[in-house]
């Protein structure tokens, strides 16, 4: 099923592509206070939909527009078909298609792929991870003086009390430096590469980091809840290259 999520994920990322180039005001509304959805989005997620359940009618779906399909099914594909829209409204490169494919309660494959970055990142359970066909690991960096971090803000837009200002003031005089893209899972894609030694965010759903997680754990990395558990994202997500997780960990609790 790996050729499939292949496939199709570079067939939707070429789709959200071609819109972003379109969008007009008609297009573009909120389902929030700021947060903004698109016609591509549901264009994007339609055609993942469709030609999953024309090839695999017994699979489940969670996807971020169309909401939950059969869900409890052995395989269940979990789809943000545009991660990013904010970036993607702004005629910003950083936006991803996301697909994650769970069998049972393991993550068994995953695809994130950025395509106006021409960047295909891919991973398959126990099959390691790859970045436009080429083998990627984790960072090696040690030391926190020298990593570059990123993180979101999902908490301040979802007023949800978690202050991640207050962990950002803490932690940017004792790192080397944050990066902020606007897709979170880019930001995961980015650790599993090693462009990034670490990220977290507070307050993300499961279709933001399904994909992106299984990129780091088969890139070496480690990913944990903002307590060092499994219970991500619903207590936060934390993604390293393993050498500074806990450093990481200690540093996020303010
Ligand atoms: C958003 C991105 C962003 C994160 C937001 C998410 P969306 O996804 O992943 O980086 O900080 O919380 O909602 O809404 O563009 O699919
Ligand atoms: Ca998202
Ligand atoms: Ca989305």
């Amino acid at each position: 099923m790996i050729d499939f999520l292949a496939y199709h994920i570079q067939e939707a990322g070429r789709m959200a592509l071609d819109a972003q180039a379109k969008l007009t005001a008609g297009d573009i509304s909120f389902k929030g206070e700021r947060d903004l959805v698109t016609s591509a989005d549901k264009a994007v997620e339609k055609y993942l939909v469709d030609a999953i359940i024309s090839s695999y009618p017994e699979h489940g779906i969670i996807g971020e527009e169309s909401g939950s399909h059969g869900a409890d099914a052995s395989y269940c594909w979990i789809i943000d078909p545009i991660d990013g829209t904010t970036s993607y409204v702004h005629q910003q490169p950083y936006f991803s298609v996301s697909i994650g494919l769970r069998k049972d309660n393991t993550m068994i494959a995953g695809g994130v792929y950025a395509p106006a970055l021409n960047q295909l990142f891919l991973a398959e359970k126990g099959g390691g991870a790859t970045l436009n066909g080429a083998p990627i690991t984790v960072s090696s960096c040690e030391k926190m003086i020298h990593a570059i971090l990123a993180t979101g803000f999902a908490c301040l837009r979802k007023r949800s009390g978690a202050d991640n200002l207050a962990v950002l003031a803490k932690l940017l005089p004792k790192i080397s430096d944050i990066r902020r893209c606007g897709s979170a899972a880019i930001d995961l894609a980015y650790v599993a590469a090693g462009k990034y030694d670490g990220y977290w965010e507070h307050n993300l759903n499961l279709y933001d980091i399904a994909a992106g997680a299984l990129l780091v754990t088969e890139a070496g990395g480690t990913v944990t809840d903002l307590r060092g558990n499994q219970d991500y994202p619903a207590s936060g997500i934390i993604a390293t290259n393993g050498a500074i997780h806990d450093i990481l960990l200690q540093g996020v609790i303010v």
